[in-house]
């Protein structure tokens, strides 16, 4: 069996909401509340919802480029979120990060070889002068650009070689895992798949493993092993990608999915549009944080919160139309207690 190089566990990030003068705290965003999942090594985690509902967050709560508010992250068995800055120094080169918008992470004032370079001497990763060319060029390559790309800046790329750029720093000090936070979602749909197919290839030649986020299933069914679904700051359905995409059950993955365009017109998949917007993470609505858009949102909806439970083997979902998901076992209505569970709440709708 292959091992869980990360472990997520009820990790939460509020971010407080500060007013007057003496910057009282008021409230809180829950950006990211109660989020759990894990990654095998050498496998990808697509991490998708709408925009808002703290992907980014989870993404830079794990790697602490902000801290997470409570939980748990274990890289390889060891614990990050109490990590000491040392440490955490040691375990940055093992975690990196591809940014949706590299050109904002670049900059402009230092050329593509002046910029790798400087990480590798930092890193200390190679000695001399000429090593480190060899491995700027090197890197260059890997990511399918070319050694003359060194001397040139940020500016004097197109989006597609920027995000290149993106993934040879996140190389370039050797890491096992990669949190690719909606790389190809600013490229034109031509680069896209090429951007993807690079990080693909990447993967099976170096062994990494990824946490890929993005907004739309369509950009991730081609890249994860498994797929977790956020909204609201919470992971409200994960399995593996295959299931999701054939029998998903949170009403809000259905949603999704039936935005994604499907290669059979004659399937029997229903077209469910997503009304209103998404609620404010610092105002979440009782129950259900999805029953105000829900199609199939029921009385209980409201007053309900539900749990990420399984309710088939690795196969989890947040959702009272599943028996698993009721917080009080004792209040799950009698109907759904047996038999085709979903399909008896669903007709009982
Ligand atoms: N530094 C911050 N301070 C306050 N609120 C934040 C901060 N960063 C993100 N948020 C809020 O947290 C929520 C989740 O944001 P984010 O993680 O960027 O979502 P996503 O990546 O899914 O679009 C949003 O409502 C956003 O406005
Ligand atoms: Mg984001």
């Amino acid at each position: 069996m292959t091992q869980n190089l990360l472990e997520v566990s009820h990790l939460k990030k509020y971010f407080p909401i500060k007013r007057g003068i003496f910057s009282k705290t008021v409230g809180y965003v829950k950006a990211v509340d109660d989020v759990s999942f894990t990654i095998k090594q050498g496998e990808t985690l697509g991490l998708v919802g709408e925009s808002g509902c703290g992907k980014t967050t989870t993404g830079r709560a794990i790697l602490r480029l902000i801290e997470p508010t409570a939980g748990s992250v274990k890289f390889n068995g060891e614990e990050v979120t109490t990590m000491p800055a040392a440490r955490l120094r040691e375990m940055r080169r093992q975690m990196q990060i591809i940014f949706q918008d590299p050109y904002s992470s670049l900059n402009p004032r230092i050329t593509v070889g002046g910029m790798l370079t400087e990480i590798l001497k930092v890193h200390g990763l190679r000695t001399t002068e000429a090593e480190r060319r060899d491995r700027v060029n090197e890197l260059l390559e890997t990511v399918g650009l070319s050694p003359l790309h060194a001397r040139r800046y940020p500016h004097e790329f197109s989006g597609g070689q920027r995000q290149r750029i993106g993934i040879a720093r996140a190389l370039s000090v050797e890491p096992k895992f990669i949190v690719c936070d909606e790389p190809v979602s600013a490229l034109d749909v031509s680069i896209q798949s090429q951007v993807l197919n690079l990080l693909m290839d990447l993967q099976q030649r170096l062994g990494l493993t990824y946490l890929f986020i993005a907004h739309d299933l369509s950009v991730v069914k081609h890249i994860s092993d498994r797929v977790a679904v956020m909204y609201l700051g919470e992971v409200v359905e994960t399995t593996d990608y295959k299931s999701l995409y054939a029998h998903p059950k949170a009403p809000y993955t259905e949603a999704l999915l039936s935005a994604v365009p499907i290669a059979n017109p004659r399937s029997k998949r229903e077209r469910i549009v997503l009304t209103g917007d998404v609620p404010s993470p610092a105002n979440v609505p009782s129950g259900c944080y999805f029953h105000p858009r829900c199609p199939k949102a029921f009385a209980d909806c409201s007053r309900v919160h539900p749990l990420l439970a399984e309710d088939a083997p690795d196969h989890s979902v947040r959702c009272i139309l599943y028996p698993n998901s009721w917080p009080e076992k004792s209040q799950v209505p009698e109907r759904m207690k047996s038999g085709a569970q979903r399909e008896v709440a669903e007709a009982a709708l």
